[in-house]
């Protein structure tokens, strides 16, 4: 009998250290210590010894029950340990370590500058306005005095919108000066800035481009202002108090008279060559820079809105935006403000 329980013993304990999951150690624990388990048979069979043996042979078969169940314990927590062992193993995160910057975009030039006119502009009372970037012909043309047969709404310059009648992509932002008097009354003082479109795509040239509309409206507004108005943004815009304006006479449908508006070049000051005596690149030796259309707004376009134009004056003026940029910025290209590199963009 004794040796019986120690066989099961050594027999438990062998299979037990090689268990290697927590199943197989139930399941062995069930077959040898279980309710109805090798052990229990042993038990059973007590009580056909001798009274002395019964004492000696049980206080085995009970010290050693209890040693098994201890070695039983023993497996489950090493294999727990092992388990966790390998956890920590495969799943281990150094918190200490520096996280990956997410990769942040940046606001594009262009969006800069608009911002930098807004201030300049507020300074002066002009309010910001706005307009769709699909306009109607109406808008965009017909209130604006442009005939049907301007060059202006040539098929090679508009985009027209296929399948809605008299609809463009705006070539100006001109009709933002029609929506704005439509329906507010004299005195009008605004710019309005955004996206215009042309057929028109080379190294100098893209279908998508940035105007400037500035307006102003009111009693006794002259030519005077609009000059006081130009030099000073342009003296601001290429922080230059040195810059000059000039009106070159030119034709507008919605401005008489209409003018170009040329400033002194930012880079040579007008002298067409730069400090060292090499010919200035940026204004081609010429000293002038053309910049912006402007005049005074027609009188017909002050009654197209309802304005009375025998009491009311104004002028208005368009610049694009994108050339302004590439001159302050010394931008040699056109094509680095739709790549979006954010190499290009991070620098401003
Ligand atoms: N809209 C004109 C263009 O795109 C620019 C312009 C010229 C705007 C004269 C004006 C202006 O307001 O008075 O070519």
């Amino acid at each position: 009998m004794k040796s019986k329980i120690e066989k099961l013993k050594s027999e438990m304990l062998t299979v037990l250290k090689k268990a290697d999951s927590h199943d197989t150690v139930r399941d062995l624990e069930i077959k040898y210590l279980g309710r109805k388990g090798l052990f229990v048979d042993i038990m059973k069979s007590l009580k056909d010894l001798s009274d002395e043996d019964k004492r000696t042979v049980g206080k085995l078969a009970n010290e050693t029950k209890t040693e098994l169940e201890v070695a039983v314990q023993k497996r489950y927590a090493e294999l727990e340990m092992a388990e966790l062992g390998e956890i920590a193993e495969k799943e281990w995160l150094d918190v200490t370590v520096p996280g990956k910057k997410p990769l942040i975009g940046h606001r594009h030039l262009i969006s800069k500058f608009m911002d930098d006119l807004e201030v300049i502009f507020a300074k002066m009372g002009f309010a910001v306005a706005g307009g769709p970037d699909i306009e109607t012909e109406h808008y965009c043309f017909n209130q604006l005095n442009i005939p049907p047969d301007h060059p202006a709404r040539d098929m090679q310059d508009t985009f027209w919108i296929k399948n809605l009648k008299d609809t463009v992509l705006r070539t100006q932002t001109s009709p933002v000066q029609i929506r704005y008097m439509e329906s507010h009354e004299p005195p009008v003082r605004i710019i309005a800035m955004g996206r215009t479109f042309r057929k028109d795509s080379d190294a100098t040239h893209s279908p998508m481009f940035h105007q400037l509309e500035g307006l102003m409206v009111d009693e006794n507004v002259s030519m005077a202002n609009l000059k006081a108005v130009m030099t000073h943004v342009l003296q601001q815009i290429f922080e230059d108090p040195s810059i000059k304006t000039r009106f070159r006479i030119s034709y507008f449908p919605f401005v008489e008279p209409g003018m170009e508006v040329d400033c002194t070049c930012p880079i040579c000051h007008g002298d067409g060559k730069i400090s060292d005596g090499t010919p200035c690149r940026l204004c081609k030796q010429c000293g002038w820079l053309e910049i912006a259309g402007a005049g005074m707004v027609h009188p017909q376009v002050l009654e197209n809105v309802g304005y009375d134009s025998k009491k009311y004056t104004g002028f208005a003026f368009g610049l694009g935006l994108d050339r302004m940029v590439m001159i302050k910025y010394r931008i040699n290209h056109l094509r680095l403000f739709f790549e979006n590199d954010l190499r290009f963009i991070r620098q401003f």
